[in-house]
């Protein structure tokens, strides 16, 4: 299992490229089995979750080719199985993604249920019902494309990475109207065709950016990232007194230090996301005085805040509150992560810590973000992966 070690204490100073969106790529990669004819995605990061959902369509009968240069070929010429293996579907909740698309084009699919993660029950009955769920909302356009008749989704998801699948599946003929809103409309249609299609940049990855940049008192430039995807996000740090600029290129981040403790609400999009509350908890140890953090979407997704408590922070958690008391100086310490984002608020402490910390279990941190440690040391993290 890999580690992390990180000696805290510098600033961030230079440029760094975000990747493509794991959470736009999966469902994308999931909508070749649609079609017969050849999908190509660009911009595709390579992290762990597009690496099982590559398995995963390979044991359906998808032929999934990836280039060097971020692109992947995709081609579900005949579908030789209708079913997401359990082995799979239990280390990646995603894997039930390819539900609506193997129903939509065989007329029936088995996926298992996908289980519960570190941050909480996850059941799918939504996607069945379809009710305000990501990957729900996801599922059922998919569905619903190929389904005879229209179909009208309410209180639909409305994240960009919704909105990019719907870009997509129209490409390949669909009838999709409303992705983005409450209410999406689709009218099935007989057949879907192949398509080109570039994976929207990692919003995620841009917001853990800008705090890694705040958090250090620092100077980055987040490039290849669209502002538009994180203005909840952006709003909120600007009001704690981070210095963000955006532009067409993406944005910058000026640390200046003085950070104030503000309150905060995660929400479903377009209000503050869910998965830059892990991150922002770290920045709060940080800000003077006292904040309140609310998670409204997981029952359990403040699994990171007893790591940085070990690291010296003060925090308390109250049911769906956490309430954050900084300024606090924080000590490098062995700690372990829990979830995906969990792990990325771990590293933006120590980055910040004295002296070293070592963080175990990065395979948390390896199914989403793309190379991590090497964007970091490239401007100026004093961090290395231990094997
Ligand atoms: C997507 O998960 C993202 N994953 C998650 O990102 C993200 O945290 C989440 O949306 C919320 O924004 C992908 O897109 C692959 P939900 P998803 O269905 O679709 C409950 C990351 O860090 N719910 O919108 O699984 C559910 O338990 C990951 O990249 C039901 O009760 O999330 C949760 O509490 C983590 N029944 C809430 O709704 C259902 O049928 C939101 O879930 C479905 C969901």
């Amino acid at each position: 299992m890999d580690k992390l070690r990180i000696t805290g204490g510098t600033r961030l100073k230079g440029r760094v490229k975000i990747s493509g969106a794991k959470n736009s790529a999966l469902p994308a990669m999931a909508a070749s089995l649609l079609t017969a004819g050849e999908v190509t995605l660009e911009n595709v990061p390579l992290v762990n979750d597009i690496f099982t959902t590559r398995r995963l369509l390979r044991e359906l009968g998808v032929i999934v080719e990836f280039e060097p240069d971020h692109s992947a070929r995709l081609r579900a010429e005949k579908i030789l199985s209708h079913e997401a293996p359990y082995d799979l579907v239990k280390t990646m909740r995603a894997s039930v993604l390819v539900l609506g698309p193997l129903l939509a084009r065989t007329g029936h699919a088995r996926v298992s249920l996908p289980g519960g993660c570190a941050i909480g029950a996850r059941p799918i009955n939504l996607h069945i019902q379809g009710k305000i769920t990501v990957t729900g909302t996801e599922n059922l356009m998919m569905a619903a494309s190929l389904a005879h008749g229209q179909t009208i989704l309410q209180n639909a998801a409305r994240e960009p990475e919704v909105v990019d699948l719907a870009e997509m599946l129209n490409r390949m003929g669909a009838k999709i109207d409303g992705a983005g809103t409450p209410t999406i409309k689709i009218e099935g249609v007989h057949e879907l065709k192949g398509t080109m299609h570039r994976v929207i940049p990692d919003r995620i990855e841009a917001g853990t950016f800008l705090v890694a940049g705040a958090i250090t008192n620092g100077d980055i430039e987040v490039l290849n990232s669209n502002p538009n995807h994180l203005t909840s996000v952006i709003e909120k740090l600007r009001e704690a007194g981070v210095n963000i600029e955006t532009g067409p290129e993406g944005m910058a981040v000026r640390g200046n230090g003085a950070l104030k403790a503000t309150d905060v609400v995660t929400k479903e999009y377009p209000a503050f996301a869910t998965d830059m509350q892990a991150q922002y908890m770290a920045l709060m140890t940080q800000a003077n005085g006292i904040s309140f953090i609310t998670e409204n979407i997981f029952e359990n997704r403040f699994m990171h805040a007893s790591e940085l408590m070990r690291m010296g922070a003060n925090i308390r958690i109250d049911g769906s509150r956490a309430i954050v008391s900084g300024k606090g100086r924080l000590t490098g310490a062995n700690v372990i992560a829990s979830d995906l984002r969990a792990s990325a608020s771990l590293i933006l402490a120590a980055l910040i810590a004295d002296g070293v910390t070592v963080i175990d279990r990065v395979y948390h941190l390896d199914r989403g973000y793309e190379k991590i440690e090497e964007k970091l040391r490239s401007i100026g993290a004093q961090i290395e992966r231990l094997k």
